[in-house]
């Protein structure tokens, strides 16, 4: 890497094992300043054991662990400044209202405040859409409010990496979406941001990289373009010499995933015409090898070929003058990504 910024976090050869159980395995991966990073992985496969090392609440046994440059092991104080961590299942004081919670944080972060003003609770209430709510008791918050009192929680500080564990789990479609706000809106404002999920569709639209993790190993690591790019070209059957992503140039941590060759896609289209049509004009390409009427007035196109043949098939139907108002992958880039690069052995 050129830049001469440390990455935000930086995670090299790490392993833990409770007892004689090896909860993870040479976990290597790098979040640079500025992502919003999805760290996914089915249930037990290290992700908590993982942000517990990064949040210097476990003392890594092989590795090591550095954030903004600063190693969690030797400068764990420091490291704390820089960090907001959101544990998964955090307890909130119930019998209290939004206000004194965040203030009783602030005191105890030692923020500077002036006097009885708590300039850096407003601030947090603010940009977390709670200022409405301050004299709300926190036992009578729904999941959603608690866990956006949470985020209140760990920006008091105004750190500028952000480690959160499954901070969407659990919390219905709305206050996913505002989350997901959020988390964008803080990454504008400069903050690094790695996330922990098992649920893939609650991260796909914000997260810029991902880690993939499978019984304590990365199974890949990379910004979601790069990662999709080496599986197509996997696809296409030209073997990557190294994984898509590797933070030590030259020793790639994780071996490209043997992935099989998918070279069928399904794509779901939307066309102004009746659907006898649009099948009439799809069945005439080589590469289209079904053609069905899906839900919504939908076509569920198969076909065996790449980017361009989506591009072909699109120009066929717009020559033919059918109007196409638009046309999607059936699985999202992300879970496209999961499901090749881990191949379905989760257990
Ligand atoms: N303190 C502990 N002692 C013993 N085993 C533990 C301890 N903490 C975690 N484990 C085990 O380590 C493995 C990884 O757990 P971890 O919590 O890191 O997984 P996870 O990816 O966060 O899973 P989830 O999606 O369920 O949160 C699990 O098998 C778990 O049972
Ligand atoms: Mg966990």
């Amino acid at each position: 890497m050129t830049n001469a910024e440390p990455p935000a976090i930086s995670v090299r050869h790490l392993s833990h094992r409770f007892g004689r159980f090896e909860v993870l395995r040479d976990v290597s991966f790098d979040v640079h300043q500025g992502e919003i990073f999805g760290f996914i992985g089915p249930n037990g496969a290290g992700k908590t054991t993982t942000i517990r090392v990064l949040a210097t609440l476990l003392e890594p046994m092989v590795g090591r662990v550095k954030v903004l440059g600063h190693d969690v092991t030797l400068k764990p104080e420091l490291v704390r400044r820089h960090i907001g961590y959101m544990p998964d299942h955090a307890g909130v004081y119930d019998r209290v209202t939004v206000r004194e919670y965040l203030e009783f944080f602030a005191d105890a972060y030692r923020v500077p405040t002036a006097g009885t003003s708590y300039a850096v609770v407003d601030a947090s209430m603010e940009l977390t859409d709670l200022t409405r709510l301050s004299d709300k008791i926190v036992s009578t918050m729904s999941k959603g409010m608690k866990q956006r009192l949470q985020l209140a929680r760990v920006l008091l500080h105004d750190p500028k990496v952000l480690i959160l564990d499954e901070p969407a789990s659990d919390l219905d479609p709305r206050a996913r979406i505002e989350i997901r706000d959020l988390l964008t809106e803080l990454r504008a404002m400069g903050k690094t941001i790695l996330l922990s999920s098992h649920i893939l569709t609650e991260l796909a639209d914000v997260v810029t990289s991902v880690a993939i993790m499978e019984r304590g190993r990365i199974v890949v690591s990379g910004p979601i373009g790069e990662i999709a790019e080496a599986l197509e070209r996997q696809r296409r059957g030209e073997r990557p010499a190294q994984a898509p992503y590797s933070p030590e140039a030259g020793a790639p941590h994780a071996p490209a995933p043997e992935v099989p060759r998918i070279v069928e896609r399904n794509v779901k289209l939307r066309v102004l015409a009746p659907f006898e049509r649009v099948q009439g004009v799809l069945s005439e390409l080589p590469f289209v090898t079904s053609v069905r009427l899906g839900p919504m007035a939908t076509v569920q196109v198969a076909l065996a070929g790449d980017d361009r043949a989506v591009a072909f098939m699109v120009r066929a139907l717009v020559v033919a003058e059918l109007q196409v108002v638009s046309v999607e992958p059936e699985r999202n880039e992300l879970e496209r990504i999961f499901l090749e690069a881990t191949r379905g052995d989760l257990q």
